[in-house]
């Protein structure tokens, strides 16, 4: 049979509201054309993120009625503990509320003014810690990642010339870690190869550097690994988790993306010297050691979310729903990164609308016209997001983020058509105006007027 089916079926819903064109033009015009402010009620598909917006399952259900919510010790800590330790083989695991909490403890123990972290491409809130602390956070995704149209199997990978390059540069007394999130969202949700998270590694020996995984979607990851890396295909999805893990010294990993769980994250570490100091300040911002920032039914949610996620029906539904948003875009001439990522689809703004210049806000522009047009909640991933204080970002992206199990195909259909019909009338698009920005990170809650 050629058709992917959703590999489960509903036995709880959740209904939608369905809006008219009209309510949801006085919607925007209400919020200042910044989609973030719209109620979710008034939202009918929900793309803004793929993180915590997951859909559990009945056994995870069943998990969290067996929470052990003791203090110290309880047995959802164990079972929790036991399944990652088979996972990915680490001995020290500690729990957090979710995966920013654990970067902060770990550039807070790593970090500091003078240090340089190099990633392929630091998340928002990776980059926001590491600078945080006083270090320096530095991209190095190789040349094919940052042109939304070249394809490449693995446009997450490292470039492992630059890498030893910035050693030479900066010396390796000054990189606390080195850094390889996997997949790469900032850069299109593209996977990074076996192969290369091995180069990293032997770098990393030679210069007797730390190497940490931002692992959030390590089960995606390794399903691309599977499909498209010369020699992995006769792999299990959890022989190549494994050998992944086995080439790190630790990891910061939120449980709301290949966790399958809406709240939760870990801190993965070898370093028995950095355990004790990370396990000091888990106590005094997150939690006990057993639970982090979390309850014991997180913890057993968390537990059964992580063995599901290794599941290979799973995975290739997962990853063909993503990979059918995105053909069907491209067949309908709308431009997106390529190839399509595994947690999202990324539309290329500048080419959906070329009437509408950076500094007007084209991905905005198209955000707020899927909402307007169809209900379609997205980010902008451009000049809104990273233009604050003047500067000009490669890439007018919109990202349209697929939350896990919870759309089904026809959502999706009705997510192309929208797209389409949009495309269709690219030319009513408008340019925006800020009006009101905070100082930072005005995306969330910056105002716009349509010119
Ligand atoms: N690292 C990566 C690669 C992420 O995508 C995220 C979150 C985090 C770290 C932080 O995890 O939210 O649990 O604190 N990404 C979400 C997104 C928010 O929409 O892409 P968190």
């Amino acid at each position: 049979m050629r058709t992917i089916i959703e590999p489960f079926r509903i036995k709880v819903v959740e209904p939608i509201r369905m809006t008219t064109r009209e309510q949801r033009e006085r919607i925007l015009r209400e919020v200042g054309y910044n989609v973030f402010l719209v109620h979710a009620e008034d939202v009918l598909i929900d793309l803004l993120t793929d993180s915590g917006t997951g859909a559990m399952s009945n056994l995870q259900w069943a998990g969290v009625m067996r929470g052990d919510e003791s203090y110290a010790g309880a047995k959802s800590w164990y079972v929790f503990r036991e399944k990652i330790h088979e996972l990915t083989g680490f001995e020290h695991i500690l729990p957090t509320h979710q995966g920013r909490a654990s970067e902060r403890i770990l550039f807070q123990l790593v970090g500091g003014p003078g240090k340089v972290v190099p990633n392929n491409n630091h998340f928002d809130t990776t980059r926001a810690n590491v600078e945080h602390s006083g270090a320096k956070a530095v991209d190095l995704v190789i040349e094919e990642g940052r042109h939304p149209t070249t394809r490449h199997p693995f446009k997450g990978n490292m470039d492992v010339a630059k890498l030893e390059a910035l050693i030479q540069e900066v010396g390796a007394e000054n990189i606390p870690i080195v850094m390889l999130t996997i997949t790469n969202n900032s850069g299109g949700g593209q996977p990074v190869s076996l192969e290369n998270i091995r180069a990293v590694r032997k770098v990393c020996d030679r210069h007797k550097l730390p190497f940490f995984f931002d692992a959030c979607r390590f089960a995606e990851n390794a399903w691309f690994v599977k499909m498209r890396e010369p020699g992995q295909q006769d792999c299990s999805i959890r022989e190549i988790v494994r050998e992944m893990f086995d080439l790190v010294d630790g990891a910061t990993i939120s449980a709301k993306k290949d966790g399958l769980v809406n709240i939760g994250g870990l801190l993965l570490l070898r370093d028995e010297q950095l355990v004790r100091k990370a396990n000091e300040l888990l106590i005094l911002t997150e939690g006990y050691v057993t639970y982090g920032g979390l309850a014991g039914r997180d913890l057993e949610a968390m537990a059964q979310g992580f063995e599901e996620v290794v599941s290979e029906d799973y995975l290739q539904y997962r990853i063909r729903s993503t990979e059918y948003l995105g053909e069907n875009l491209l067949a309908a001439g709308i431009q997106i990164v390529e190839p399509p990522g595994g947690h999202a689809i990324y539309i290329d703004a500048k080419h959906f609308c070329p009437h509408i210049p950076p500094h007007q806000f084209p991905g905005q522009a198209v955000s707020c016209g899927l909402y307007r047009h169809a209900g379609i909640r997205t980010s902008e991933i451009g000049s809104v997001m990273f233009g604050q204080g003047g500067a000009t970002p490669a890439m007018e992206l919109v990202r349209l983020a697929m939350p896990r199990r919870v759309y089904t195909q026809s959502h999706l259909d009705y997510v192309v058509e929208g797209a389409v019909e949009l495309f269709q009338q690219r030319d009513s698009l408008r340019g925006l105006e800020i009006v009101y920005e905070p100082p930072a990170l005005r995306h969330f809650t910056a105002r716009f007027r349509e010119l």
